[in-house]
């Protein structure tokens, strides 16, 4: 059977991952590549660093010049993390004639634009599947197999470490710290597991999305975001009361004002798809013209579920699939066809807020009377006079849609009050 070399340049857990379904499962792998896929090398930084995996005679090397010049390596799976070292190494892979997978979603959200028409010129491909959602093949679902539709809308927990941290406290009171210790240890987080918890890996994944179901060139860091890294479990609590759960969601979806898109810890009612979605699991709903709502499910972060993307692209570029493929992305340079972004302001919702008021009459009235003001309606109100402490008590409003500028406006007049004891916790509500 025709070998194809494959180098893997970065052995942290995906790479390993990669290795071992490349070494262990080299039938299965030849079988649908049509070819053997041969690991010639594996780059790393550290020659001495046990990985637990026994690499053939020769492979594992710390010259990322010996795949770069290396003409037998016909694809390489380039699993830097970072952005500028990542850009320059794919580059000269490029260059030198070389199909590239990536599961760097960082480098696709900043660079994916360049680096494409860059391939394109020179007759190549990049593969990112592994980049979004780990394990979920949805990039391979909005760029090809939902392309007869316009899709509407696409909402999904993009963030397994932040997923995992949040059903740990809220299922089983894990601490905040200990939880992302945890997905650390598991494997689940990034180098830095602040871009995991901050938001900022949900937006660059938003991003690519967006590009692809959109054709809306979104800049990952102009999209508003927050992590869960200052949610208070007291809301775990209270959302919880009230028939819902936070998880941390992507949203992005078509108006008449443009394309909204936004990243934050939102209350899901209890019972629909995206609300049960535990542990390292990502899922994305997306709702297309033709087809209408479909759910995708799948382990977001981690070793194997990773490696399975990035092995798939390995073969899709194997086959000569991704290079054809790779051709219809052009749409996203099309000026013509780009989708703008909507003003963040102008998102309309439903808003959980809770207020750290003076427990004393007429409290609830002042805070009535400015939500009445900027034309904000109530639908529930909760006070928590169990957790009174200091004679402030939280308050929790449930709003009816308004605009997030309105709801903002009011908090902001309502924190003036001197009833008001602390800053205000605003969460949106995910409405389908
Ligand atoms: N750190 C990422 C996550 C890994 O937790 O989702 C996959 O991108």
């Amino acid at each position: 059977m025709e070998k194809i070399g494959v180098a893997i340049i970065g052995m942290g857990t995906v790479g390993t991952g990669v290795a071992k379904i490349l070494l262990d499962h080299g039938d299965r792998t030849a079988r649908h590549a049509g070819k053997t896929l041969w690991l010639t090398h594996a780059v790393v930084r550290n020659l001495k660093k046990d990985r637990g995996i026994d690499l053939p005679e020769g492979v594992l090397t710390d010259d990322v010049d010996k795949v770069i010049n290396d003409p037998s390596v016909k694809v390489v799976v380039q699993l830097i993390g970072g952005v500028d070292e990542a850009k320059t190494v794919m580059l000269r892979l490029l260059e030198q004639g070389k199909d590239v997978v990536t599961a760097n979603k960082a480098l696709m959200a900043q660079h994916g634009p360049e680096l494409f028409d860059k391939a394109r010129q020179l007759g190549r491909s990049i593969a990112f599947e592994a980049s979004v959602a780990g394990g979920i093949p949805i990039i391979t679902n909005i760029s090809q197999c939902l392309s007869a539709n316009q899709i509407q809308s696409l909402n999904g927990i993009l963030n397994g470490t932040s997923n995992y941290i949040i059903t740990r406290m809220d299922l089983e009171g894990a601490s905040y710290d200990d939880a992302v210790k945890e997905a650390q240890d598991l494997g689940y987080a990034e180098a830095d597991p602040a871009m995991d918890v901050d938001g900022t890996d949900a937006a660059q994944k938003l991003s690519i999305l967006a590009h692809l179901a959109f054709g809306a060139r979104v800049n990952w860091s102009e999209i508003p975001k927050r992590g869960i890294d200052q949610l208070d479990s007291l809301d775990l609590k209270y959302a919880k009361q009230l028939g819902y759960r936070i998880k941390l969601i992507g949203v992005s979806r078509l108006t008449d004002e443009g394309l909204q898109a936004v990243v934050g810890p939102m209350l899901v009612k209890n019972g629909t798809p995206l609300a049960e979605v535990r542990a390292n699991y990502n899922a994305i709903s997306v709702d297309g013209d033709a087809v209408g709502p479909v759910f995708y499910h799948g382990q977001g972060a981690g070793q194997m579920p990773t490696a399975s993307a990035v092995v798939a692209d390995l073969i899709d570029t194997a086959v000569g699939r991704t290079a054809i493929t790779f051709q219809t992305l052009e749409l996203w340079s099309d000026e013509a066809n780009r989708i703008e972004m909507a003003a963040p302001g102008n998102l309309i919702g439903r808003f959980y807020l809770r207020f750290n008021v003076e427990d004393v009459p007429n409290v609830l009235a002042q805070i009535a009377g400015v939500l009445g003001k900027h034309d904000i309606s109530i639908a529930s109100v909760i006070q928590h006079d169990n957790d009174l402490a200091d004679g402030v008590v939280p308050l929790v409003i449930i709003t009816k849609e308004t605009r997030e500028s309105d709801a903002e406006s009011a908090i902001a007049e309502i924190e003036k009050l001197s009833c008001v004891k602390s800053k205000t916790e605003r969460l949106r509500i995910l409405d389908a």
